[in-house]
């Protein structure tokens, strides 16, 4: 059997960060030991709040920063050294999409042009297949000619965002990594990008990560959700079974703050309790000082992700404890 296209193991990433009035250097724990497989053609939602480490995963998977510790495995190899031919060849099959799609465009140059590319850097194809192959993409996004000889001032959030994604799928990749990447558009348009995303994946049997804190857009678009906290997945597992019965305290206070199918959305997720500071992560389990039922435990031992059932996996003493106990 293949290995699945993306493994991630115990990766860590930590930012040293000054701060107070002496300038004191703080540690940032972005990553903590984050585990994580996406099987090919999955989709693979990465949800928490602001600060969680989500996008800072997103960079170390796509080999855009490295690890302090940990390994990223691609189609079964590890990540290429930068610069190197095998890199190149790694990096025309991951491509990303960002929140902001202006910055991602190059302002002075027609669309088309910048569709065309990651053609040009990758050396595929002869000016008429590029042509060819820029046509055929503003289409698979559904945009016509017409848009690829507009410049990205002309066009709008979500035409700009088609735009992005066209480039990003030039090269034929088999991975994309999607950082927030309809947070920027409206509520009416995110839906269309969403669904266009969802039928281009099953179309071009893509695989992806997912990063967002719209846990109804993850919804939509996932297979398997990971929750991050303050560096740290908390729960994994299947997306309906994850959101229909949510098991870490985190998970449940996110699911219960999102606003039921065909709502608006209320923007960023807002829990009671003070919000976390990745600067000073509590002792224990990072989500104690805001968690309703944590006990003693919870304030000195980090609990470890652990199956609980199924493909579920928890990081709770409260979940993993009670599940021990049911098995004694
Ligand atoms: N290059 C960097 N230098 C210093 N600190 C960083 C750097 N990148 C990220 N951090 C810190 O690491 C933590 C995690 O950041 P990250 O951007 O991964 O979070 P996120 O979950 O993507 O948040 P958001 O939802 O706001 O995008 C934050 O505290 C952030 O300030
Ligand atoms: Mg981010």
């Amino acid at each position: 059997m293949s290995p699945p296209l993306v493994e991630v193991s115990a990766i860590s990433r930590t930012y040293a960060m000054r701060s107070g009035m002496f300038g004191r250097a703080a540690a940032v724990h972005a990553v903590d030991g984050v585990s994580l497989t996406i099987a090919r053609g999955q989709t693979l939602g990465l949800v928490g709040e602001s600060g969680s480490g989500k996008s800072t995963t997103g960079r170390i998977v796509l080999g855009l920063e490295p690890p302090d510790s940990g390994e990223v495995r691609f189609d079964g190899k590890p990540m290429a050294a930068p610069g190197t031919t095998a890199w190149r060849a790694q990096r025309a099959r991951m491509q990303m999409i960002f929140q902001d799609p202006l910055g991602a465009l190059d302002r002075r140059l027609p669309v088309a042009a910048q569709i065309r590319e990651p053609l040009d850097i990758h050396d595929i194809g002869t000016p008429a297949v590029r042509e060819e192959r820029v046509r055929e993409l503003l289409r698979a996004v559904e945009l016509t000619p017409a848009h690829g000889a507009r410049y990205p001032g002309a066009l709008s959030g979500g035409q700009r965002q088609r735009i992005v994604l066209a480039r990003a799928l030039a090269t034929k990749p088999d991975f994309l990594v999607c950082d927030e990447p309809v947070s920027a558009l409206d509520v009416s348009i995110q839906a269309q990008v969403v669904n266009l995303l969802c039928d281009l994946q099953a179309q071009l049997s893509l695989t992806l990560l997912f990063i967002s804190h719209d846990l109804r857009v993850v919804r939509q678009i996932s297979n398997v959700v990971a929750v991050m906290y303050l560096g740290r997945i908390v729960e994994i597992g299947s997306a309906d079974d994850l959101f229909a019965r949510p098991e870490h305290p985190y998970t449940q206070a996110l699911v219960s703050a999102s606003p039921a199918p065909g709502r608006r959305s209320a923007g960023r997720i807002v829990l009671s309790g003070d919000p976390p500071n990745p600067a000073a992560r509590p002792a224990g389990c990072a989500f104690h000082p805001r968690c309703p039922s944590a006990i003693a435990r919870c304030k000195s031992e980090v609990p470890a992700l652990e199956t609980v059932g199924g493909d579920r996996q928890v990081a709770c003493h409260l979940v993993t404890g009670a599940a021990t106990r049911d098995a004694a």
